[in-house]
């Protein structure tokens, strides 16, 4: 039996997470292999009722499930978003999930910004260090609220930590059949955290011959995302730079509603969420794409040896944005329990 928790977390996070869970509710009984979906209520809500982000019980019975599936965190009445940092964060660098898998395709070229770009033409992952980096909330306050003040924020980059996201970004690439690898960094300017990145990648790369291995600082990487995605197959950079050009890579695929991603340490309960947040200006009014849920939702089973009903809603999906059974956002006339509705009708018939 698979048993997932289920975190909703806040705004569109939860109207997104209700379809994502009926969909796998769906999947399960077509297929004939129970999953249990265990709700919990961590969120903006929860913390301002009880004072509570993520208890050290609750912390502890996650770590016992075979994954997790998180809707978003973020609540404008929690305004420095402390409950997202002790839930998703927290998560994130207490199961020490150094990968964060963020893939960038694009399902129907209606959708891309880009003029004349094929779904042949943009697909690639992005390999995000997920446990270190600016993240690591390392720093503080000196003269705080003083005109002296001064805030340091340190940029956290270990051998062990850029080691094994480079490792597993070769790995993928060499059981994917993918040919290429590409780091990015900001060596030219960070001359001692990014040149451990540069050392680190160049050795692990020299293990990996088969494979293609390639540099790019992440300005221009950014440029060249938007000027031609298709060279990029495999691309592995530390945790800010991975956040952001993750957002970017969204857009090329449709939009934030659509992307997914995976936190990962191979081995151990994995946590899986959609790359968007709460969006809070849409909450509550049934406009929020679930697809990127979903998608993470199919990134889940896949994970948990449920590769079957991976790619059954991995279709599912694909066929409703390809007729345009989908959400405003992707330029359809739907809801967002509509479009689980539909998603579900294309899992009972496959
Ligand atoms: P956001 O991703 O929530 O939304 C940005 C914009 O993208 C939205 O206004 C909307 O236009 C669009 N969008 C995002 N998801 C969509 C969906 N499913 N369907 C349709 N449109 C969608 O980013 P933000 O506005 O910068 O952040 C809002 C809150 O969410 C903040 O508190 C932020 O910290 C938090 N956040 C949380 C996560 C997470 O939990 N993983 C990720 C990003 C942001
Ligand atoms: C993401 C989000 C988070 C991040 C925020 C909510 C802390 O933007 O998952 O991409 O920066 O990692
Ligand atoms: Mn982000």
């Amino acid at each position: 039996m698979t048993r997932v928790a289920v975190i909703p977390g806040d705004g569109i996070g939860v109207e997104v997470t209700r379809e994502a869970v009926s969909a796998l509710r769906a999947l399960a009984e077509a297929s004939g292999r129970p999953i249990t979906l265990d709700e919990m209520p961590y969120g903006a809500e929860h913390f301002l009722k009880t004072g509570e982000t993520l208890p050290q019980a609750a912390f502890e019975r996650l770590r016992g499930y075979d994954a997790i599936l998180l809707g978003a965190l973020g609540d404008p009445r929690v305004p420095d978003n402390r409950h997202a940092a002790d839930i998703l964060l927290g998560l994130r660098f207490r199961l020490d999930l150094y990968v964060n898998h963020r893939p960038v395709r694009l399902i129907d070229e209606r959708l891309c910004p880009l003029k004349e770009r094929r779904p042949a033409d943009i697909d690639f992952v992005i390999f995000r260090e997920n446990t270190e980096g600016l993240y690591a909330g390392v720093g503080g306050f000196f003269k705080k609220g003083t005109p002296d003040e001064v805030a340091v924020q340190q940029d956290i980059n270990t051998r062990k930590g850029v080691e094994r996201i480079c490792r597993h970004a070769f790995e993928y690439a060499r059981a994917r059949g993918r040919r290429k690898v590409l780091m990015s960094d900001k060596s030219n300017a960070l001359t001692y955290g990014h040149d451990l990145w540069q050392r680190t990648f160049r050795e692990v790369a020299s293990s990996y011959p088969d494979i293609e291995a390639s540099h790019m600082y992440v300005d221009a990487l950014a440029m060249q995302l938007v000027k031609d995605p298709s060279p990029y197959e495999v691309i592995v950079t530390c945790n800010m730079f991975g956040d952001i050009l993750s957002d970017l890579g969204a857009q090329l695929q449709g939009g934030l509603g659509l992307a997914a991603s995976a936190n990962l340490h191979p081995g151990q309960v994995g946590l899986f969420e959609p790359v968007h947040g709460s969006a809070p200006k849409h909450a509550g009014r049934d406009v929020a794409n679930p697809m990127g849920a979903m998608l993470s939702a199919a990134m889940m089973l896949e994970e948990l040896g449920r590769a079957d009903e991976a790619r059954i809603l991995e279709a599912a999906v694909t066929d409703c944005v390809r007729s345009g059974r989908t959400t405003r956002d992707l330029g359809g006339p739907l809801g967002t329990r509509a479009v689980g509705e539909e998603v579900r009708r294309r899992l009972r018939t496959s």
